[in-house]
């Protein structure tokens, strides 16, 4: 399937404002496109019970499966405080991002000079669990 990488960073950067988190200052968009060829997005939100906060990947996938998607083709991550920054999937999400990925999903991660970058999961996340 071919993918948009720009409408992909374009839907994370624009629902990134709509992330609720001021507790870190913290803004994370995620735009994720299935098997299908849909597109899910999701958000960080925060809660003042720190821990219960949920990651804006998270949030997309949670969308995907929603919707009956079941493979992530590509998914695209945009975060930073004031201004967009560098922003790599933290652990956990690298590894539910794993759950719904393969060989061939494309990671779009901005770098700090500004220049998106395609990581496989395989990068990300190397040697990683999976049920025998
Ligand atoms: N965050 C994400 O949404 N995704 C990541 O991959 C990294 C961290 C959020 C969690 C928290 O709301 C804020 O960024 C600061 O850690």
């Amino acid at each position: 399937m071919a993918v948009d990488r720009n409408l992909l960073i374009e839907r994370a950067k624009d629902v990134r404002d709509r992330a609720y988190a001021d507790y870190s200052g913290y803004y994370v968009g995620a735009a994720l496109i299935d098997e299908n060829g849909r597109v899910h997005v999701g958000c960080n939100v925060e809660n003042a019970s720190y821990p219960l906060g949920c990651c804006a990947e998270t949030a997309a996938i949670a969308a995907m499966i929603t919707a009956g998607g079941r493979r992530i083709v590509a998914i695209a991550v945009a975060g930073g405080r004031d201004e967009l920054g560098a922003c790599t999937p933290c652990g956990g999400c690298r590894q539910r991002i794993n759950e719904f990925a393969d060989g061939n999903t494309i990671i779009i991660v901005r770098a700090d000079d500004g220049r998106w970058t395609d990581y496989s999961i395989a990068e990300l996340l190397p040697d990683s669990f999976e049920l025998p």
